[in-house]
Order: structure tokens, then C-alpha cells, then sequence
């Protein structure tokens, strides 16, 4: 089987992975503390009111004005959105924003993630995800007779292709959500999408946005329990033949001593896809490799924790069948017997 290659250094194999985590491995916060370092990076008082009578607390900067009003005002006129209170994080591909869901939904806090623009997002070669996938358009469900022109469209990069891979990039995000969530995963719950943004589930309180767990430092009795629920949720992703592939400390978020995974819209097809062993191997290479750091008295007695490679294989075993390794050598068996 052929490695993967990866062109943008956010995509690393399960040895690099290590390497790369114990470079820039931080200062951990101290475990009473953990909110202090959390930042908030905007936060205003005064209400302000957008086109169209949407008021919002927080004060986008000018660039990001047109984008966010965009964005946010279908959830505004259907009733579900109230205001937008903070920016919680700016990440490569995405703003998220802490908001208040209208009062008659009963969510209280809800964070919507907003997309950014082709033209200021940071494209990650994200072929290698949608490789086996199929595309989704705007209500989720994929495409049906224009499925060849869109893939083209896509390939060749035009401006129709470019806004159908965003859209179907957005709510491979929001249906997986919906599907992890329908079956009692840890995952936000998925309040509604629109063309580029989606309204979820917010974990944190009115000031603090929850922390991901590589910005905590866990107590070593939480460690096997917290390890054990991860693991729970990427088999239940493998039962239902995906696989998240960019999983990490980072894109698990931890509040109240429970965690919950996000950032979802690269998920891939566990059997359409070639390389989905290898992105389940590094995803589950980054979480024992953080379970062993931060737990050493523990990784002592997890087996598991030290051996990623065999974890993954057991559990494609499990829920995939045999795996890309195996496949090679029955196939290779087959047709040496076909030439006798
Ligand atoms: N439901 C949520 N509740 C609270 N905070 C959230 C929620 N979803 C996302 N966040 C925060 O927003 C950040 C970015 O979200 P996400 O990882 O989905 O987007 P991204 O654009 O892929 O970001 P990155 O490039 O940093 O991975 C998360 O690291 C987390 O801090
Ligand atoms: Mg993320």
C-alpha cells in the first residue's frame, strides 16, 4: 500500500504527527485555572442593528461586516437567531461566533460557524477528503442528474465549481453532525445550515467559550474515562462507515469534564475512500499520542495508548473488514493461484 502525501503541512502521517506535537507542545495551564488563558477576542456592549433590523452585540470588523450579515440573516428571519454576542475563534476556513438563538427556540447560547469566502479562506488540499464522497448541495442531500457536470465544474476549479465544493464541504459538516448526533454521539447538536454558515449546539458559558483539550491539562483520573468516550465516538463514526480525518486535541473540545468533538466537514467515506486507513490511523495516532503525554502513569497500563497502529486494525476489522494490507495479500494470493 502507498503512503499518503500530503501537500499542506496540516496533513501529516501518524510518525510526523508526534514529531510535530512535541514541537510545539506548550506550557500546560494550571488544571484549577483553566479557563484563565481562554481569550475572548471581541467583545462589545452596545447592541448595534445591521440591514434588515439585525441587532448585534458584538461589532464585526469592517470586512467581516457584509460577510457575517450575509451569512447569519436567513437564520435571523427564520427565527432562530436573536444576536451575535462574540467571536469565539477565528480559524483557517472558518469564523465561529457565539450567539443568542431566538428566545421562543429554547437553546439559549448557540455558536454559529460561518464559513469564510473562497477568496480569504485557507483551502487545504482537500481532494484527499472528497476522494469517494459524494457531493451535497444545499439540502444536504446529494447531487442527482447534474452530478457529473458539478464534479467536473469542481475539478476545473470554475466559479460554479468552487461554490458547490463550499456548499457541499459545509454540509458534509452538517450532516454528519446530524447523523453522530441522532445516534448519541458527543458532537454538537446541528440546529440548522444555511449556504455558508451553520447553527449548532455552543459549549461554554456567557464569557468563556469551552476549551479544546489541548489548551487543558486533564487530571490523570479523567484520562482513561475521556480516552474511552473518544474512542466510543470514533467507532461509532466507523459503524456508520466514516471516518473524521482531522482529529486531534484540537478539534475536541472539553467542558464540565465532558468532551465533545467538533470541526467535521473533511469526514470521509471509510470504504470509498483509498486512503481512509491511513486518516483513521493518524487520527487515532494524535488522541493516544495526547492520552499518553498527559497521562504517563496511565499510558503505562494502556496498551492501547502505545499502539495506535494496532488499534486502528482491530477496529477496521470490526466495522470496516479487512484491511487495505490484508487486502493486498488476499488479492495477491488470488492471482498467483489464478496463474497456476
Ligand atoms: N459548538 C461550539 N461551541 C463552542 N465553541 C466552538 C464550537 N464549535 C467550534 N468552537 C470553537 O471554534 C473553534 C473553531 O471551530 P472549528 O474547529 O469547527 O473550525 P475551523 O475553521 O476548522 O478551525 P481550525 O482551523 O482552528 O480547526 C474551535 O476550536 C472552538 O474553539
Ligand atoms: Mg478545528
Amino acid at each position: 500500500m502507498t503512503a499518503i502525501r500530503y501537500d499542506d503541512d496540516d496533513l501529516y502521517l501518524p510518525a510526523q504527527a508526534e514529531r510535530g506535537a512535541r514541537r510545539h507542545r506548550k506550557p500546560r495551564p494550571n488544571p484549577h485555572d483553566r479557563q484563565a488563558s481562554r481569550a475572548v477576542l471581541t467583545e462589545a456592549v452596545d447592541p448595534i442593528e445591521l440591514e434588515g433590523g439585525f441587532v448585534t452585540t458584538y461589532r464585526p470588523s469592517r470586512h467581516e461586516w457584509g460577510w457575517l450579515l450575509q451569512s447569519l440573516e436567513d437564520f435571523y428571519n427564520r427565527g432562530l437567531l436573536s444576536d451575535v454576542l462574540a467571536i469565539i475563534k477565528g480559524g483557517k476556513e472558518a469564523n465561529v461566533y457565539r450567539c443568542r438563538a431566538h428566545p421562543d427556540t429554547g437553546l439559549g447560547l448557540v455558536a454559529a460557524k460561518v464559513y469564510r469566502p473562497h477568496s480569504l479562506r485557507q483551502m487545504r488540499n482537500d481532494q484527499v477528503y472528497r476522494q469517494g464522497r459524494e457531493i451535497l448541495t444545499p439540502n444536504g442531500r446529494p447531487v442527482g442528474k447534474e452530478a457529473e457536470r458539478m464534479a467536473h465544474a469542481i475539478q476545473k476549479k470554475t466559479a460554479y465549481g468552487r461554490e458547490a465544493a463550499h456548499t457541499s464541504w459545509l454540509m458534509h459538516e452538517f450532516t454528519t453532525l446530524q447523523t453522530l448526533y441522532g445516534s448519541g454521539g458527543a458532537v454538537p447538536y446541528p440546529v440548522a445550515a444555511g449556504p455558508n454558515a451553520l447553527l449548532m449546539s455552543y459549549l461554554g458559558d456567557e464569557k468563556l467559550p469551552a476549551p479544546s483539550l489541548h489548551e487543558v491539562a486533564i487530571e490523570s483520573d479523567e484520562a482513561g474515562p475521556l480516552f474511552d468516550e473518544v474512542l466510543r465516538n470514533i467507532e461509532l463514526m466507523l459503524s456508520h462507515g466514516i471516518v473524521h480525518a482531522d482529529l486531534s486535541a484540537y478539534n475536541i473540545l472539553y467542558w464540565e469534564g465532558e468532551i465533545t468533538l467538533i470541526d467535521f466537514p473533511q469526514v470521509v467515506d471509510a470504504a470509498a475512500n483509498r486512503q481512509a486507513y491511513d486518516i483513521l490511523e493518524r487520527d487515532i495516532a494524535r488522541v493516544c499520542g495526547y492520552f499518553a503525554r498527559h497521562a504517563p502513569r496511565d499510558a503505562a497500563r494502556r496498551g492501547d495508548w502505545r499502539d495506535p497502529r494496532g488499534l486502528t486494525g482491530r477496529l477496521w476489522r470490526r466495522y470496516i473488514g479487512q484491511t487495505p494490507l490484508e487486502r493486498d495479500v488476499s488479492e495477491a494470493r488470488l492471482y498467483r493461484e489464478d496463474e497456476i
